[in-house]
């Protein structure tokens, strides 16, 4: 394994081109990606990370005209629409696949993922390679997201090159909206930074579905527990009594709520977007911190991008919840 720069982006290029694994930076979180056309350059992700092979990859394009190669014909007007507000950016677009896409990058589903990342250096990095890219977050299966280099190379994995970006504390920092397309309605599997609000404001004709807990998801990868720290986590409550070797992570300052544990704040007013884009690093950084030997956090609101907030800490939290 061996992390470069982005003045060797070319070398990860044709790393990708020949069937290798490359880590980059996206605008959410790190990805691990593979050309997708490459069923066996796809079968190292799953290896790489330890990942169940029905848990399905996000397709990742640099052009929108490589839709035309991915999708099947003809292609919804819904997924036009999507694209061009919300592409290059955190959405990811579910629709019927052609025969080019393999069924190891969808776990045999019949409609494939797709997505348009705007980091600079993603979008040079599918470019040059010049094949769409299956990449799904670049850690082991069940653990933290990554949003720095640094905590990719602290996973281990058997891969060939880590190209090293910005820390994304002023980025996204967690993962992308996933929406299914088909007829007339659009499903959001995962929420994410853009809600399903925006995405109704977009395709206001069609039928915008957020499933609840009683309606199936066709998503098989949205397990109930995911995004784990490696040390017990739990939300904090009013009478949550605080261990000394607690890390606690808050999403705004207040009066009242002085902990004598190490605490890391995510945003100092509770600003959504900045607790997303901390989120993950703040939880890295109590993963690292050898004092702490557990790790309390704040509930967000359930509203907007709270939702997308709120699912990572329901699934982080949830083995320690039963
Ligand atoms: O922001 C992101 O989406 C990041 C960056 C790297 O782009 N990627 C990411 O990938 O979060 P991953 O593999 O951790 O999550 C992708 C999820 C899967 O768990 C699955 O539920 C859903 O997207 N998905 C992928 N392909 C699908 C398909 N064909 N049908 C339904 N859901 C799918
Ligand atoms: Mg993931």
């Amino acid at each position: 394994m061996k992390i470069i720069s982005e003045n060797e982006l070319s070398d990860a290029a044709e790393c990708l081109r020949n069937g290798g694994l490359v880590a980059f930076p996206t605008e959410t979180v790190y990805g691990l990606g593979a050309n997708a056309l490459n069923p066996i350059a796809v079968a190292g992700i799953f290896n790489a990370k330890k990942r169940p092979n029905f848990d399905p990859l996000i397709v990742h394009i640099s052009e929108l005209s490589q839709i035309e190669a991915l999708f099947e014909k003809p292609i919804n007007d819904a997924v036009y629409k999507l694209a061009e507000r919300f592409w290059p950016g955190p959405l990811t677009i579910v629709h019927r696949k052609s025969a080019i896409v393999p069924s190891i990058v969808t776990s045999d589903l019949d409609a494939v993922a797709v997505r348009m990342p705007s980091h600079p250096i993603a979008q040079r990095l599918i470019h040059e390679a010049g094949v769409p890219v299956a990449a799904p977050s670049a850690n082991r299966f069940g653990q933290l997201s990554p949003t720095s280099y640094n905590h990719v190379a602290k996973q281990n994995m058997e891969i060939d090159y880590i190209v090293m970006g910005d820390d994304l504390t002023k980025a996204v920092g967690i993962e992308s909206t996933v929406v299914a397309i088909e007829n007339g309605t659009c499903t959001v599997l995962r929420p994410g930074v853009i809600t399903s609000d925006d995405i109704k404001s977009c395709i206001s004709d069609f039928e915008v579905l957020t499933p609840g807990k009683n309606i199936k998801l066709v998503s098989p990868g949205l397990l109930q527990s995911h995004y784990s720290p490696l040390k017990p986590l739990y939300y904090i409550d009013s009478d949550t009594n605080i261990l000394e070797e607690a890390g606690v992570i808050l999403h705004k300052k207040e009066l009242g709520r002085n902990y004598t544990a190490k605490t890391i704040f995510t945003s100092e007013n509770g600003n959504l977007l900045e607790v997303a884009a901390n989120l993950f690093s703040a939880l890295h950084q109590m993963e690292e911190d050898a004092e702490v030997k557990v790790i309390y956090i704040d509930r967000t609101t359930e509203e907007g991008i709270g939702r997308a907030i709120m699912d990572r800490l329901n699934k982080a939290t949830f083995q320690y919840r039963q």
